[in-house]
């Protein structure tokens, strides 16, 4: 074997390690990445169904772009949160990317199929909302964006149920006072301005109530 052939080898055969340690998302997920990034699962829990009480959102068949672009907005401070702002900025590029991933394939956790609040009348202030909106105020039904009973469409509108009144409710909020405004065109800014806070908790009560389809999160 020529030296040159040998040394060539060597180079391919050390750059094999590189390969194995390729971004391990799951367990990013389990444990952190030892850098200052906590367990995910710690908050989203074990299958990415988040934690209704406490507001912790579902994370499970959001679709990935909509993840990545979520993780960039913490650490840029685009949607402001205490808590996932240090947990983003912890991350690199590559590993917010592999967890978008992880989480987006991730099957829709069974208990979200049913979920426990009861199902609010078709004619409920946060049914009518969800449903039709309120054009006399340039509100358009959530569903138009966000899919038939709230199941997500596509790359941009995240699925809303699934997700916890309270998350929902928290999301419209820090819509009204600034602290997300992470949407380029300011769909949801304008929307969540225009309601009373009887109708957030209404509407987040509605999606809340909305069965998940047993297969394929968001179409
Ligand atoms: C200490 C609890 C906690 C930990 C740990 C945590 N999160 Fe979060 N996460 C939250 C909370 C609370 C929110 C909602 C923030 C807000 O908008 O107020 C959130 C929101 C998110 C969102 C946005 C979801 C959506 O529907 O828009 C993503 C994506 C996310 N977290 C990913 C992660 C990843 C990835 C990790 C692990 C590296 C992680 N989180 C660790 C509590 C946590
Ligand atoms: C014109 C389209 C449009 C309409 C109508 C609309 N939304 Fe949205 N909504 C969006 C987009 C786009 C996003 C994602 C913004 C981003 O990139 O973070 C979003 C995100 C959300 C989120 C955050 C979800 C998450 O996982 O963090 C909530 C909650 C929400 N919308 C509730 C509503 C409700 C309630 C209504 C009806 C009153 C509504 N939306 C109507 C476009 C729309």
């Amino acid at each position: 074997m020529s030296h040159r052939l040998f040394a060539l080898i060597v180079v391919v055969l050390s750059g094999a390690p590189l390969l194995v340690q390729a971004t391990d998302a799951a367990a990013i997920a389990r444990q952190g990445n030892g850098k200052g990034a906590p367990p995910c699962m710690a908050c989203h829990g074990a299958d990415g169904a988040g934690q209704a009480a406490t507001g912790n959102p579902r994370l499970a068949g959001l679709h990935a772009a909509y993840l990545r672009k979520q993780l960039d907005d913490f650490a840029s401070g685009a949607r402001e949160s205490t808590v996932m702002k240090p947990a983003a900025s912890a991350l690199s590029e590559d590993e917010r990317q592999a967890l978008a991933r992880y989480y987006s394939k991730l099957p829709l956790p069974p208990g979200l199929a049913k979920p426990e609040t009861p199902m609010p009348l078709a004619d409920s202030v946060g049914a009518v909302l969800a449903t039709r909106g309120d054009w006399s105020r340039d509100v358009p039904g959530c569903v138009q964006c966000h899919g038939p009973a709230g199941v997500g469409v596509g790359t941009h509108f995240p699925p809303l149920a699934g997700q916890s009144a309270t998350y929902i409710a928290a999301q419209l909020k820090a819509w009204q006072n600034g602290a997300r405004h992470n949407d380029p065109l300011q769909l949801m800014q304008h929307l969540a301005k225009a309601l009373s806070a009887q109708e957030i908790d209404a509407v987040a009560t509605w999606f809340a109530a909305q069965p998940l389809p047993a297969k394929g999160a968001t179409p």
